[in-house]
Formats: C-alpha cells, sequence, structure tokens
C-alpha cells in the first residue's frame, strides 16, 4: 500500500506529465495534431486512475455518478457543435474549469479548517489564488459565452469609471486575501467575501470587450483556468494538477501573444480599447463604400483568367467560415488543379475568427495540410502569381495596414495580394470585416469583385470551369 501511495502513484502523475508535453507538441502540426490529442488523453487517463486509487478517496459513487453524467454530456457536446462555435464550447469549458477549482479550493479550505483551525500563510494564499483567478475564470468565461452565442448582445459595455470600479474590485478582493491569510482560518467570512467579489470581478472584466475580440478573451481565460488549476494544485499538493494546470496557463498566455501579434495589437488594447462589436449582417455598415465604383463581374466571366493562370493562390478568411464553402473550395482546386493550374493556399494567422480556423476547415474539406503556406512562405509568390482568389477575407488582405498610419490595423501583418495579377474577391456586399473599416484592396484596377455567398460563387465557378 506504501508502495502505491508514495510510488507508483508519484510516477504515475510524472508519466502524465511527459504524456502531456508530448502531446502538445505534435499539436503544433495539423497531420500530427490527433495523435497529439490521443497521447494526451492517455496522460490523463493515467492521472484521473493514479487520483482515483489515493487513499484519501473514500467513496467512490459520487465520482462514479460524475463521471457517467459529465462524460455523457461531454461528448454529446463535442459531437453536436458547430464548427463555427468552437469559440464558446471552449470558454464554457474554460469557465467549468475556473468553476471547479474555486468548488475544490473552498472545499479544501472548510475540511482543513475543521481539522486543524489555524491555516499555514502558505495553504491560505494558495486557496485563496486558486478562488479568485478560478471565479474571475468562471463569470468571464459565461459573459464570454453569452456574447458569442448571442444570448447577450456582443457590443461593448462600457460606463463611466468601469476601469477605476475594476480596479477597485481587484484591490478589494486581493485585501481581502491578505486579511484571510492574516486570520488563518477563524474568519471563513473572507472566505466568502473573495468568492463574491472574484465572481463580480470576472463579470466585470469581460462585459467591456467586444464580441469578436472574444477569442483572444477566451485564450486568456484559458490561461486562467490552467493558472487557477495550478493553485489548486499547490492547494491539494497534487503534482499533475501543478504540472498540468502550469501547462495550461502557459499555453494559453502563448496562443494570446500570438494573436495579438497576428492583429498587431497588445492585450491591454483588446482589453480596455472596446474594440469589436458585433458582426454586420449583408445590407447593414459599408454604405460609404457603396457609394464607390468597383469593379464586378458575374462567375461566368471569369473562366478564361482561370484558365490562363498557371498559379492561383486562395485566401480564405471569415466569409468561407460563415458560407461553409471549404468543400466547394477544394471541388474548384481539384478541377484547376486537373487544368495543369496550381493551386496554394495563403492562411494568415488570425483569419477567421479562432486559432488555426482556416486550418480546420481546410482539413475537413480533405485539402492536403502541404498546399497551406503561412505568411510569411507565401507574401514573395504573389508577384508572380496570376490569380488571389480572396474567399470571404477582408481585413488580413487590406493593404492600409501597410501603408495607413491612421488605420486602426495599421502594423497587422497582411498578405500581400493586391501584388498578384488579378485579384478576385467574394463576398456578399461592400461591408467591412471585423475590424469595421473600408478596404481599398477593393477599388484597386486589378481588383474584380464576384458578389455573392462564397459557396454559392465558388460552386458556380467550379460549374462553369468544367
Ligand atoms: P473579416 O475581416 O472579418 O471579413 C470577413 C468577410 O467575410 C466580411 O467582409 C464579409 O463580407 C465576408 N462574408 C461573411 N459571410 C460571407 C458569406 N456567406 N459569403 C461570402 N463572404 C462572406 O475576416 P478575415 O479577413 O478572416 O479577418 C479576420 C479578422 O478577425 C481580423 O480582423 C482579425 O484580427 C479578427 N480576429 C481574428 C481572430 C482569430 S484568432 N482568427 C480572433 C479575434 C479577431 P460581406 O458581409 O460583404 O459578405
Amino acid at each position: 500500500m506504501e508502495f502505491l501511495q508514495e510510488i507508483l502513484i508519484p510516477v504515475a502523475y510524472l508519466l502524465s506529465a511527459v504524456l502531456f508535453i508530448m502531446g502538445l507538441k505534435k499539436l503544433s502540426h495539423p497531420k500530427t495534431a490527433p495523435a497529439g490529442n490521443r497521447t494526451a488523453a492517455i496522460g490523463m487517463l493515467i492521472a484521473i486512475i493514479a487520483t482515483l486509487v489515493y487513499r484519501d478517496v473514500i467513496d467512490y459513487t459520487l465520482i462514479i455518478a460524475g463521471i457517467i453524467i459529465g462524460g455523457a454530456i461531454g461528448s454529446y457536446a463535442a459531437k453536436k457543435v458547430e464548427m463555427t462555435s468552437m469559440p464558446q464550447m471552449v470558454a464554457i469549458f474554460n469557465g467549468f474549469g475556473g468553476g471547479a477549482s474555486v468548488l475544490v479550493a473552498t472545499a479544501e479550505f472548510y475540511r482543513l479548517v475543521s481539522g486543524v483551525g489555524q491555516l499555514p500563510a502558505f495553504t491560505m494564499t494558495t486557496i485563496g489564488l486558486s478562488i479568485i483567478i478560478g471565479g474571475i475564470t468562471f463569470t468571464g468565461s459565461i459573459v464570454a459565452f453569452a456574447k458569442l452565442q448571442g444570448i447577450m448582445r456582443g457590443a461593448p459595455i462600457l460606463f463611466r469609471g468601469q476601469q477605476v470600479l475594476n480596479s477597485l474590485l481587484l484591490l478589494g478582493v486581493l485585501t481581502l486575501m491578505v486579511l484571510a491569510v492574516l486570520a488563518g482560518a477563524e474568519e471563513g467570512m473572507y472566505i466568502l467575501g473573495i468568492i463574491t467579489v472574484a465572481l463580480v470581478l470576472g463579470y466585470m472584466f469581460v462585459i467591456p470587450i467586444g464580441g469578436a475580440d472574444m477569442p483572444v478573451v477566451i485564450s486568456l481565460l484559458n490561461s486562467f483556468s490552467g493558472i487557477a488549476a495550478a493553485a489548486t494544485g499547490f492547494v491539494l499538493s497534487n503534482n499533475a494538477l501543478i504540472i498540468s494546470g502550469s501547462l495550461v496557463g502557459a499555453s494559453g498566455i502563448i496562443l494570446t501573444d500570438i494573436m495579438c501579434k497576428g492583429m498587431n495589437r497588445t492585450i491591454w488594447n483588446v482589453l480596455f480599447a472596446g474594440f469589436g462589436g458585433e458582426d454586420l449582417a449583408p445590407g447593414e455598415g459599408g454604405a460609404a463604400a457603396a457609394a464607390k465604383p468597383v469593379k464586378s463581374y458575374e462567375p461566368e466571366d471569369t473562366v478564361v483568367i482561370f484558365e490562363n493562370a498557371s498559379q492561383v493562390i486562395v485566401v480564405p478568411g471569415y466569409g468561407m467560415a460563415v458560407a461553409q464553402a471549404q468543400h466547394a473550395v477544394h471541388e474548384l482546386e481539384k478541377v484547376l488543379e486537373a487544368k495543369g493550374v496550381k493551386v496554394k493556399y495563403a492562411v494568415h494567422p488570425v483569419a477567421g475568427r479562432m486559432p488555426g480556423h482556416m486550418n480546420v476547415l481546410l482539413a475537413e474539406a480533405n485539402v492536403p495540410y502541404d498546399n497551406l503556406y503561412d505568411l510569411d512562405q507565401i507574401n514573395p509568390e504573389f508577384e508572380e502569381t496570376q490569380v488571389a482568389l480572396v474567399i470571404g477575407a477582408n481585413d488580413v488582405v487590406n493593404p492600409a495596414a501597410r501603408h495607413d498610419k491612421s488605420s486602426p490595423i495599421y502594423g497587422m501583418p497582411i498578405l500581400d495580394v493586391d501584388r498578384a495579377q488579378t485579384v478576385f474577391v467574394l463576398k456578399r456586399s461592400m461591408n467591412p470585416g471585423f475590424a469595421g473599416i473600408e478596404n481599398e484592396l477593393f477599388f484597386n484596377d486589378n481588383t474584380i469583385m464576384l458578389f455573392g455567398d462564397a459557396k454559392d460563387t465558388v460552386s458556380k465557378l467550379v460549374a462553369e470551369l468544367k
């Protein structure tokens, strides 16, 4: 028994940590990602079994009921969720992670208090951090979920003195934590105060952020849920939880940083600028742009240009996801390749609304990974390319980012589609994209607009080319 508790369980935790790290490494490429997922899942299974045989577990009834009910809900939700709803699914999962940290830390607080009375400062600090970070993650993630799911308005909710109020709440919760540490345990009321303020703070923290900025916030909250779990790991002296929580915390922060760099914005700008409201429906906005002349073709007018091209670069964006055009796009690629036209895909790091959005959609349509190129690889090729085919992308191909210092996207790295001989842009109207700004690309001499739903337009192109 001692061997199991002292040697086998820690070794199992170490093994699961190694598997988590190997899994994460494999997740960095679409080809190895499924294997990475399986590797990490095996790591999690080992960690769960090791935890279940821990000597403090005295009754399995509730645990088994939890596994069955939670597992059933989780697998149903994962199977049912639409690809476009993935960000809110991740948000709600993060929220549950944060909520679990609050519950475990609170339960542990009352268990320890009833046993030893006064708690050491370290234990009390880890309990406090676990509750604060977990509580902010919980309500913050619920707001993120509600905004993306359309339950709440996506536009930023702003009012005077908001940042002062939020700073006071943060100061208040930290003060309560210091008081709780000084009091040890006698004052259970501090814990209830910390929980309440942390939950309010999570709500207040996310409401001023625009719905379309949510993916960045979700990535940040994902990191918070990891940090909260790591803090809970210290509360429970559980190494697996400390390691896995730290991995989630670190990878969430790295992803947040990548997303911010891809948009050329700082995390402070995302959190406090009240940027990115609701997505526009066709016909809304874009009125000024609609007044200027643009060249617009019907799909049948484009056939000669495609047939004379030696290379076509497809640039997918958020509109391809909305239209669910990825299968039609793959079909178009096959038709063009059959005619001897080389087809490549240019994937911008923040195209769409979540990290890897375009990669996932294209993989779903069985587009070969080797045909996908990132920004640095593909940009030098546009000058030598006859056709750039922009499918529902807007901000990520806006040349203003290169030269217009007054533009909100100035400095954002973009795909240089305007340097191709001909640029076809598939979208429904002259509406702006996420950043809400006009795109000068649409008015260039070498740009031709193909108005309509991207899936319809691509299907018509396929039919015409056939
Ligand atoms: P956007 O700039 O958002 O533009 C998407 C375009 O798709 C719109 O202009 C829209 O025009 C068109 N569209 C929508 N539905 C369509 C349909 N059914 N058929 C054809 N077109 C359709 O997209 P993007 O170029 O991919 O850029 C992404 C933006 O999101 C960037 O500004 C980025 O910073 C931001 N963002 C990205 C992420 C991540 S991680 N990817 C996270 C947060 C924010 P119409 O309405 O005229 O059709």
